[in-house]
């Protein structure tokens, strides 16, 4: 049986939740990109297990989309599986400090419980969106911090369908990345520490007021597009060389904070793709440094 029928007959006699020929572009916050074949919507363990597995014996492309706020989907869309898993969204406060949180959580609405809360330790992710599951891949942060550095573990599904409990070192935390990648994370269990909620409800404060005063937060985007290479700010590198306004069809990169490129209306991901290949040709030519994607292109 050729892999599309095999795939379909296995999702309706397990009568697995999933959409077709889904449009991803409102599922990601650069409102940009083509619909996936199916749209896994799934949420119990089993099934979400044996609907991975199923996928790779079918060699289908397998995905896991989160908040959608770090990837830049093409314009293609996705020729496979693309698991999302919002209803996935449990927070259970326990003793102290401890956290137990699903992967398809908001984590914005995290870091504001957590900070009433009086939990220190999620502050520095203070006005970054997405989902706690894309967090953890991407082990999201800024000046202030990483969530990596709170983790006690993270339960997943490998991509054969088998679940696995990796500790902090196990899942590999790095600035921005982790080993956690090609693997459904379904929750992690957060360490974080009681403090006075009245500082922390300052500090949160405080972040959200200088991201509003230094990034772009009106028009879609994807958070910042390249990482930082050691010892400089990629942000700074693409406005000294000029680029901060610079236009490929519907994509711009903003005035605000340079290393963001916003969709200015009706922006294709071949439009973004095409800005991020001048603005690394004009970098490395005037400065010597290549620039690294920190955004995900599917
Ligand atoms: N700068 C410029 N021009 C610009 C942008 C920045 O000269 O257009 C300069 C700033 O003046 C500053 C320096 O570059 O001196 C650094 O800028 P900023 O403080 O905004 O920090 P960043 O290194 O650009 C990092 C994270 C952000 C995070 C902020 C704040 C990376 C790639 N970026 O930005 O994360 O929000 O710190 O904590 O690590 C993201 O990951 O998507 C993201 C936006």
């Amino acid at each position: 049986m050729p892999a599309v029928a095999a795939f379909e007959a296995f999702l309706r006699e397990r009568s697995v939740e999933a959409l077709r020929d889904h449009p991803l572009s409102n599922l990601t916050t650069f409102r940009i990109g083509g619909p996936a074949r199916w749209l896994v919507r799934a949420t119990d363990e089993e099934r979400l297990a044996g609907t991975l597995a199923a996928a790779r014996e079918c060699d289908l492309p397998v995905r896991v989309l989160g908040g959608g706020s770090n990837l830049l989907v093409g314009d293609p869309g996705v020729d496979g599986a693309v698991f999302h898993l919002p209803s996935l969204s449990r927070v259970d406060f326990g003793i102290g400090g401890t956290v137990d949180v699903q992967g398809g959580a908001s984590l914005p609405r995290l870091v504001k419980e957590t900070t009433r809360r009086g939990l220190a330790g999620l502050q520095c992710l203070t006005g970054v969106p997405g989902s706690v599951a894309g967090a953890l891949v991407m082990n999201a942060g800024g000046r202030h911090g990483e969530i990596g550095r709170t983790v006690r573990w993270v339960d997943v599904l490998e991509t054969d369908g088998r679940r696995a409990r990796l500790t902090r070192e196990e899942a590999g935390f790095r600035y921005r990345g982790s080993d956690l990648r090609d693997r459904l994370v379904l929750g992690a269990r957060l360490d974080l520490e009681p403090s006075d909620p009245a500082a922390l409800q300052s500090s949160y404060g405080a972040i959200l007021a200088d991201k509003k005063a230094t990034q772009p937060m009106g028009r879609p985007n994807a958070g910042c597009v390249f990482k930082n290479p050691p010892g400089d700010r990629a942000g700074r590198m693409i406005d000294a060389c000029g680029l901060k306004g610079a236009r490929e069809g519907g994509a711009v990169v903003s005035d605000l904070h340079a290393n963001f490129i916003l969709n200015g209306g009706r922006a294709l991901a071949s439009d973004v793709l095409r800005l991020i290949d001048r603005i690394r040709g004009t970098v490395r030519a005037r400065l010597g440094t290549v620039l690294e994607l920190e955004i995900l292109v599917w």
